[in-house]
């Protein structure tokens, strides 16, 4: 990543802290999004195969509906997906600067999946048009009504190849989507795992090592099931908060369809929502000494508490039919994400103090050195100076070396740029004396020590 390397500015320890923040607002983007995406799209390709393989009906309906749901606007995935991974490219790349650790790599490899991953789900949920307007092609124009001209047809072969090959590219790009989508979020999490793991990079740890790593591994499927919770989350708010309207003029097979759905959902976000609280005792334990803290443990106990209220959702729902709380589920299981994510975050933050602290006080140095270049360093004392450099051969009351201060100066008063003058390079003045010796100071250096002296000599009076 060395041409990224070239983006990073220096960062001062109040801008390293901010950078922290939209790393965490990015990820409270991302992470949902990419759950949401990843099982939806997965549940509707699985749906969409059985449902052609059992010829039912309902599961490809299903199967559309659901990639309906993901894809509902063609800017989302540029302003959840693209743009916060971007953002995290750029973001790691300044905290993590010159430090061992190559979650960049990770993140950047996690854009480069997730790009075509996101062509191939839209192009996915166009066949589902294309077959749509075929089956249309194939059905209508038998019998052109009286006295209407018949329109140019379509052969039947010709409707049947393009079907077959719409299909063809349907379950190829639903696939690789799906997977490309499942590589790219292993790259997004384990980035995010590792990036609180210091030592693991500094271990002999090869690439392959790193991104197979337990926790990585273990991260990664405390995120499935995360998944599984998100994504009937969503489609119980979409269908059952958002699409309420339809239900209501819903008749008994729209209401056994819908009910499919509910108990889908319901029962697959249950078993996750049990699951993931083992996993975050679990990770208790498993989290790098560096990392800990008093508020991860304090997010901790939160999450549970939210996973907890989820649970109780979901099982009211389950039995009481007709009660519907899919926008609660909704609404927690993004705290839930949020939560998660600024946890993982508290951990980073404590795993990379030190580094960052070295990024801070490098910043510092640099700013100094610039400072000092454009001759504005720090103030120079020109008490100082004098006990350093003028003090060998000069005293404000008596002759040493050199005259008495407050015998020589007063008429340098009001001619300040004469003093400066020849403190900066001296000249013969007095023959009862040797000549001053050029002290070799800098500019601001002779400003200072003349004005300290003009001041100070006048208590010697
Ligand atoms: C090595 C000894 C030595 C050092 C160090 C030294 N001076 Fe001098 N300074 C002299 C001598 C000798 C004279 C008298 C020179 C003359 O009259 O030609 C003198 C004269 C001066 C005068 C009087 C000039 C005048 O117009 O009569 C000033 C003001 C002065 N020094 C300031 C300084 C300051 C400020 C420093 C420290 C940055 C300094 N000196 C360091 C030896 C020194």
């Amino acid at each position: 990543m060395e041409f990224l390397n070239r983006l990073v500015i220096p960062q001062s320890a109040e801008n390293l802290e901010l950078l922290r923040y939209i790393l965490i607002l990015a990820l409270v983007l991302l992470l949902p999004y990419l759950a949401f995406l990843k099982g939806v799209s997965l549940y509707s390709v699985a749906f969409n195969l059985l449902g052609r393989r059992n010829g039912n009906e309902n599961y490809l309906r299903f199967s559309k509906d659901l990639i309906d749901v993901v894809t509902f606007n063609k800017s989302i995935a540029l302003v959840l997906g693209i743009i916060p991974i971007l953002s995290l490219i750029l973001i790691y790349s300044q905290l993590l600067h010159a430090s061992k650790m190559g979650v960049v790599g990770f993140m950047f490899t996690a854009g480069l999946l997730f790009v075509p991953a996101v062509v191939l789900i839209y192009s996915y949920k166009y066949t589902f048009n294309l077959d749509w307007l075929l089956s249309m092609a194939s059905s209508s124009g038998n019998t052109p009504a009286e006295g209407v001209p018949e329109e140019p047809k379509m052969e039947r072969s010709e409707v049947e190849a393009f079907t077959k090959s719409n299909l063809r590219v349907s379950r190829r790009s639903g696939i690789w989507g799906v997977i490309l989508l499942f590589m790219a979020s292993y790259f997004v999490i384990s980035g995010i795992q590792l990036s609180f793991e210091p030592d693991m990079w500094s271990q002999k740890h090869t690439f392959f090592g790193l991104i197979f790593s337990m926790s990585a591994i273990y991260k990664y499927i405390f995120f499935l099931i995360s998944t599984v919770a998100a994504t009937s989350g969503a489609i119980l708010f979409y269908f059952f908060s958002w699409k309420k309207q339809e239900a209501e003029a819903g008749e008994a097979k729209e209401d056994r369809y819908r009910n499919e759905i509910k108990r889908f959902s319901l029962i697959s976000g249950i078993w996750a929502v049990v699951v993931l609280p083992v996993f975050i005792l679990l990770s208790l334990f498993m989290v790098p000494h560096g990392a800990v803290s008093d508020s991860f443990f304090g997010l901790s106990l939160l999450i549970l508490f939210i996973l907890f209220a989820l649970g109780h959702f979901y099982y009211m729902m389950l039995k009481q039919s007709g009660v519907n709380y899919s926008a609660s589920i909704f609404f927690l299981l993004l705290i839930f994400f949020v939560l998660f994510t600024v946890n993982d975050q508290v951990a980073f933050s404590y795993a990379t103090q030190r580094h960052e602290l070295a990024l801070a006080s490098n910043y510092e140095a640099i700013v100094k050195e610039k400072m000092e270049k454009a001759g504005k360093g720090p103030a120079i004392s020109g008490k100082d100076i004098f006990d350093g450099r003028c003090s060998a051969c000069h005293r404000f009351d008596r002759v040493l070396v050199g005259p008495a201060y407050k015998n020589v100066l007063p008429k340098y008063e009001g001619h300040r740029d004469q003093l400066t003058a020849f403190i900066s390079n001296p000249t013969k003045k007095d023959p009862a004396f040797p000549p001053m010796p050029n002290q070799g100071l800098k500019p601001r250096e002779v400003e200072a020590i003349a004005d300290y002296i003009m001041k100070t000599y006048k208590q010697y009076k």
